[in-house]
């Protein structure tokens, strides 16, 4: 199976933030992947529709919004304006996830629902019709550069079993490296997340070559 690599743009350039979109979709990803944080749900504050709306023009990749938020059904339409394709909510800052997803869907955009490492899997055996990814955390989140939690390997293979012959993402973030790639794709992740991993150097397309290897 052929693994995605979604770069986080967490740990790019704010600063030219446009031309880095330009230069990993030039280096070969897959996918753009985006941290919206609001410092309440988690312990930072990065960036909200505006900006993602700024930089849709720069690649035409898909871009895959990790909605760090609470709440984050108020807001699901603005992002999907913004020019998300697929809105990713925490199950632990969703009082109704079924609705959120829903809501999801009816704008015309792929649902993910992304869970914290605490947050056990059963949260989503009832709305597994209604996702499109499920984004396993593999760091608590809120900041690029840390660990990869390693007990979150059990947890991706036991999705990956929930899943079955369904058509849905499983996309592991935080502390993805070259070194431990293999390991979470083969307990079964199609899509990796990687934010300093991607950005540590000036070479992304040497960076995402080596996370696929
Ligand atoms: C963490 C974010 C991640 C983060 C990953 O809250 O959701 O996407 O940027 O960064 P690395 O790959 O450096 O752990
Ligand atoms: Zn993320």
């Amino acid at each position: 199976m052929t693994v995605k690599i979604a770069p986080s743009i967490l740990s790019a350039d704010f600063a030219r933030l446009g031309e880095e979109v330009k230069a990993i979709d030039e280096a070969g990803c897959d996918w753009v992947h985006i941290d919206v944080m609001d410092g309440h749900f988690v312990p930072n504050l990065t960036f909200g529709p505006a900006i993602i709306k700024a930089i849709r023009p720069y690649t035409t990749k898909v871009f895959d919004v990790h909605l760090m938020i609470d709440p984050a059904q108020p807001y699901i339409e603005d992002y999907a304006k913004a020019g998300a394709d697929i809105i990713v909510v925490h199950a632990e800052a969703d009082k109704h996830l079924d609705r959120s997803l829903q809501l999801i869907r009816s704008l015309g955009k792929k649902a993910g629902v992304s869970l914290n490492p605490a947050t056990p899997e059963s949260v989503i055996e009832y709305v597994m019709d209604k996702l499109d990814l499920v984004l396993v955390m593999s760091v608590n989140p809120g900041f690029g550069g840390q660990s990869f939690i390693e007990a979150q390997l059990d947890k991706i293979t036991r999705i990956k079993k929930m899943i079955g012959h369904r058509m849905i993402d499983l996309e592991v973030d935080g502390g993805v490296t070259a070194d431990n790639a293999h390991r979470v794709a083969a307990a079964g992740a199609n899509v990796l997340v990687a934010g300093s991993a991607v950005f540590k150097t000036k070479d992304y397309a040497a960076n995402i070559a080596a996370l696929r290897r």
